[in-house]
């Protein structure tokens, strides 16, 4: 199952809920998490670089805390200005067929990638930021999901109350991941927060969000 985490909307947390979804689910799970944004927000959340080299996509991976991870590199770039869509969908379709669940980290546009990615998902995670801003952002990605009849899961980050919008085919559950620090201290050292509060306290508090997260998208 490929669940790609999408909306153009930069800083609303693709990459948090693409890592801790990724790490969570792998207690159970054989994951691949593929960073396809060229930022490589998801390589440095766990702890790798992004590689100077232009690879062929899902051609390196690295093992670490029990998620396969496909690092970016600098092939993302040229895939995004010179990919051909279709191609891109049949090689992550590829890859995923060595995991039960591949989860897929994008950038912050509609481009070549990002589009990609969404084609080739059997389900969408969005995370929300419940600002003016990220509320349009999110009525257009709507609009996007409608032309290509895919439906997304929706959920509030940075907020204690859950947002719900009337959208077609964006569905919000009621999910709402508060601000943390834990987010922002894990980050900084490289590891998923969700692993790094197992290690440094023994009341988990973001884990469980996550955990819910991947009930319902699993559901
Ligand atoms: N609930 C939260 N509480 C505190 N900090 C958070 C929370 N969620 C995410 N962050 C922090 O906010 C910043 C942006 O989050 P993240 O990188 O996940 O967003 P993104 O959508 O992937 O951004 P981009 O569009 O640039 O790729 C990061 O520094 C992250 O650690
Ligand atoms: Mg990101």
């Amino acid at each position: 199952m490929i669940i790609t985490v999408i909306n153009q909307k930069g800083g609303v947390g693709k990459t948090t809920t693409s890592v801790n979804l990724a790490y969570v689910v792998s207690k159970t799970k054989n994951v691949g998490l593929l960073d396809i944004d060229p930022e490589g927000g998801t390589t440095t959340s766990f702890g790798m670089k992004r590689e100077r080299k232009e690879l062929p996509l899902g051609s390196k991976s690295v093992n670490i805390f029990n998620v396969e991870v496909f690092p970016a590199h600098l092939g993302l770039l040229k895939l995004e200005l010179n990919g051909d869509i279709n191609e891109i969908v049949n090689i992550i379709k590829e890859i995923s067929k060595n995991f039960d669940i591949l989860v897929i980290d994008t950038p912050p546009n509609l481009g070549t990638l990002a589009v990609s990615s969404m084609l080739a998902a059997d389900k969408i995670i969005s995370p929300v930021a419940p600002q003016p801003l990220a509320l349009e952002a999110i009525k257009n990605l709507d609009s996007r999901l409608q032309s290509i009849g895919k439906i997304a899961i929706a959920y509030t980050n940075f907020s204690k109350k859950a947002t719900n919008l009337d959208l077609k085919n964006v569905k919000f559950v009621n999910i709402a991941v508060p601000q943390s620090r834990l987010f922002i201290d894990a980050s900084r050292l490289g590891v998923p927060a969700s692993r790094y509060e197992e290690i440094r306290t023994k009341r988990l508090k973001i884990s469980k969000y996550f955990e819910e997260l991947a009930k319902v998208t699993l559901e």
